[in-house]
């Protein structure tokens, strides 16, 4: 196992009827910046919840944030929040709004020139945002309790991340009866990228972590158990706050620690969001098992470990198919033909983007652009 420092700062407040503890979390007296997107928390009832436990406080509203955040829409935000000298911002919905509202936060305290350098570096330089609190309403992200944030530019059609220490939520409110509201297509994608979030932290090659490995599989274990459970019976409130926790263990950072991370999968799946609009987990459930199938002899013995452990299979091959059968079952196509998308003029789009930056991926930074453009082809 290697070396690691395991900080998370984000106090989690789960279970039901606990946005009312929003009263005692979020700091009265200075200007808060309430951040919401399209309208769904006005129709399940969270907008009137959130409301009634802030009537003693000073709430700035901002509606509107779109999935996959734009940078145009934040820097909107950003403006509201010099004007009205707001110090705290809460985020009320999907892992959208969370990312816009940690964007917002370290771009209203931004003292360079163009706030887009924050993406640009990937956050490398960031030391200051505003603190944030959330409440969540789709599990999926792990936005919740991580210090990521990804946000789009529509100008350019690019779609990047930053990380940062200052950029954790302080707290995060996770009531699963918010989620009832959720329509099929999100929950489903909630479950894949949970999914992948677990295998972009496990599925490299064996690190002597057995402790991470067990992690990672028992999350694994849990949406394979709990996940069609939950797209069948959305008020199933057992069910569904199983999925949320997992969620959030997924990519809290937890069992990341000192192992060996593949984020290949998100990096390519974030650039066929910026040219073809497809939901963040669609990406994700087109790429994998292509990415998993060309690296198949240097990620083969976790592989074999993840298929006995959680699906009781003996092959690699046979893992990689019963993982695709699983994102079918829940309605996923892991094809590009499913979206009528030409796979050869993906694989050229990306290739050319990546080979502009200079990106290269893989626990073994193998995945040159012509690499991925190769692995993109073949899902077709
Ligand atoms: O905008 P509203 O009206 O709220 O509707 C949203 C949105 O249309 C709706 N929704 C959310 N909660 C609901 C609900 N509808 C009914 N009932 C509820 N309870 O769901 C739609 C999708 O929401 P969105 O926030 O976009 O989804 P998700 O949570 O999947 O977030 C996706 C974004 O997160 C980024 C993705 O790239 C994408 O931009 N990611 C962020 C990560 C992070 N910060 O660590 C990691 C992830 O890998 C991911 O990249
Ligand atoms: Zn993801």
């Amino acid at each position: 196992m290697n070396n690691f420092v395991y900080n998370n700062p984000t106090r989690i407040i789960f279970g039901k009827d606990t946005i009312r503890e929003l009263k005692s979390q979020v700091p009265e007296k200075q200007p808060v910046l309430m951040l919401y997107g399209g309208g769904s928390i006005k129709r399940n009832g969270v907008y009137a919840q959130v409301k009634r436990a802030l009537k003693s406080h000073r709430v700035v509203e901002f509606s509107g944030i779109e999935a996959n955040p734009l940078y145009e829409t934040c820097m909107k935000a950003v403006a509201d929040v010099r004007r009205n000298k707001v110090q705290f911002i809460l985020a009320v919905g999907g892992g959208s709004v969370l990312d816009a509202a940690k964007f917002i936060a370290a771009a209203a305290c931004y003292k360079g020139k163009d706030p887009w350098s924050i993406l640009r570096t990937h956050g490398a330089e960031l030391t200051t945002a505003l603190p944030v609190g959330t409440v969540l309403t789709l599990p999926a992200t792990g936005s919740e309790s991580n210090g990521s944030s990804v946000i789009s530019r529509a100008a350019t059609a690019e779609k990047l991340h930053f990380t940062a220490d200052c950029a954790f939520p302080v707290f995060s409110i996770l009531d699963p009866q918010t989620t009832v509201s959720l329509p099929r297509k999100q929950v489903r994608n909630g479950i894949v990228d949970t999914t992948v979030h677990v295998m972009e932290q496990y599925m490299t090659y064996p690190a002597a972590a057995p402790l991470q490995d067990r992690l990672a599989e028992s999350i694994l274990q849990t949406l394979v158990e709990v996940g069609p459970g939950t797209l069948r019976n959305p008020e199933d409130y057992d069910l569904r706050a199983s999925f949320m926790w997992s969620a959030t263990l997924a990519l809290n950072t937890l069992i990341g620690c000192g192992v060996p991370q593949d984020w290949s999968t998100h990096m390519i799946g974030h650039e066929l969001t910026a040219f073809y609009g497809l939901d963040h987990a669609e990406t994700l459930a087109i790429v994998m098992p292509g990415v998993w199938t060309h690296e198949l002899k240097r990620k083969e013995a976790k592989l074999k470990q993840y298929g006995k452990r959680v699906w009781d299979v003996r092959t690699a091959r046979e893992a990689i198919a019963k993982t695709e059968r699983f994102f079918n079952a829940l309605g996923m196509p892991t094809r590009f033909g499913a979206y009528q998308i030409d796979a050869d003029e993906a694989a050229r789009k990306v290739r050319s983007r990546f080979a502009e930056r200079g990106t290269v991926l893989g626990e073994h930074n193998n995945l040159t652009p012509s690499v991925v453009a190769a692995i993109l082809r073949s899902r077709a």
